[in-house]
């Protein structure tokens, strides 16, 4: 019989179990449902209390993983256990819990221990375990004596970099998630200031800091040998970066102790530097991707720690892939921060004979006429939104084109444009207006 869950703030996770006296059917009855629940929700481990019974007994087994090199182990039945020993040697590893669906915390545990206790028949037993194995019998353990996963999170300082919207969402899950504490938030100028009235807007990154109360430190000189001092004092045992803009000198991104990872939106060594997205999107690409990269002096050239593709449909902005892939590399982030500290994932090399730069787009970028192929045309008014927007030129005069698409016929249609010094409007409504007709090369 499957035995339903408890899950995270069900009251019986935090009761003391009791002692198993009666080791009769009802008790044997007991320990086949917790074997057959913990097998049938592919979990390595379950207490008494995750299913709501607060007794002194855990199931555990792990058959193995072809992707992991973590050993395997019996099935085990521990009834009244306790940890005799533990060794000095500690290590981190990543920990999840059936009663916290989702949750992957690291978590420092003795490497090995010894464990007494009875077996499903009440006689005496004694294990030593390392390895996976101690530490799902410590995890256990400690559900006998309500103590959770939870109860483990060891917070790690992070100092946060970033200006432009791309780690919009990392920064708010970082912020949300009580294993990181983040000790700074620096930040600089957005590119182009959008005025408001004659207030400035605040940058996406100084807004999510706001929200959530961090420090904020903003700064158009990186270098700053002052901010450098205050930096190394917060002793930050990690760096996120995202979006910055400005060259970030060895000394600081050395400061953190397990270095300053950054989030880049394309699939590296393809596209490096500062355009990857509108770059994709003009040369027609299919795929890109997030790229976690452990930041070194070279520009986007650091190892790489992890990477996810994302598929580019058709008729996608860049404003619009931009916030998707901050959205796919803030969820890599978090998946893969509690690993890479506990040393799991190693940081592997880029092949630099594959590697392919971007460069920053300027205004004239942005213009075409009518010796401009069609689907250089639609690629552009994709790629350079919201910035620096394509136009052509009528009469001496800026017309910006703000939607395209294809037809049938594989001509190209213009939706929307904004004429100089005027709204934007409909392009049937400008043609009609000006008597002119915008035709570009098939
Ligand atoms: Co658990």
């Amino acid at each position: 019989m499957i035995l339903k869950i408890r899950k995270t703030d069900d009251p019986i996770l935090r009761q003391p179990a009791e002692e198993v006296v009666d080791f009769g059917h009802e008790f044997q009855f007991l320990v086949d449902n917790m074997v057959d629940t913990m097998r049938k929700n592919n979990g390595v481990g379950l207490a008494a209390p995750q299913v709501g019974i607060a007794k002194k007994i855990f199931v555990c087994e792990f058959t193995g993983d072809p992707d992991s090199d973590l050993k395997e182990f019996p099935l085990t039945v521990i009834a009244n256990p306790e940890i005799v020993e533990y060794s000095k040697e500690k290590r981190r590893m990543v920990e999840g819990c059936l009663s916290f669906p989702g949750m992957e915390i690291l978590v420092s545990r003795p490497e090995k221990i010894i464990i007494k206790g009875q077996d499903r028949y009440g006689k005496p037993i004694e294990i030593k375990a390392c390895d996976l194995y101690g530490r799902v019998l410590q995890h256990e353990n400690d559900h006998l004596h309500s103590t959770l996963l939870i109860d483990h999170i060891e917070e790690s300082k992070v100092l946060f970099i970033g200006t432009g919207t791309l780690g919009e969402k990392s920064l708010e899950l970082l912020a949300k998630d009580a294993q990181y504490k983040i000790c700074t938030v620096i930040t600089g100028e957005p590119k182009k200031i959008i005025k408001r009235g004659k207030k400035r807007q605040e940058n996406p990154i100084i807004m999510i800091a706001k929200k959530y109360n961090l420090p904020i430190i903003e700064t158009n000189n990186i270098k700053d040998s002052a901010l450098i001092e205050k930096i190394k004092k917060l002793k930050p045992d990690i760096g996120i970066m995202a979006d910055f803009g400005q060259i970030v000198p060895e000394e600081l991104l050395n400061i953190p102790t397990h270095g300053v990872i950054n989030i880049h939106p394309s699939l590296l060594p393809k596209y490096r530097g500062p355009s990857p997205v509108q770059q994709v999107i003009l040369d027609g690409e299919k795929l890109t991707g997030v790229t976690l990269i452990l930041t070194s002096a070279k520009m986007d050239a650091g190892d790489i720690i992890s990477q996810v593709e994302v598929e580019i449909s058709s008729g996608e902005t860049c404003a619009i892939l931009k916030e998707y892939l901050g959205e796919t590399g803030a969820s890599l982030l978090l998946n893969s921060i509690p690993y890479y500290l506990a040393g799991d994932l190693k940081p592997i090399k880029q092949d630099e004979s594959k590697a392919t730069y971007t460069k920053i787009f300027k205004s004239e970028d942005g213009q075409v006429d009518n010796s401009t192929p069609a689907k250089v045309v639609e690629r552009k008014i994709r790629a350079l939104n919201p910035w620096p927007r394509v136009y052509t030129i009528v009469d001496r005069k800026r017309i910006l084109l703000l939607a395209a698409h294809f037809e049938e016929d594989g001509a190209l249609s213009i939706d929307r444009v904004k004429p100089e010094g005027k709204a934007e409007m409909s392009y049937q409504d400008w043609a009609r207006g000006y008597k002119k007709v915008l035709e570009f090369k098939k």
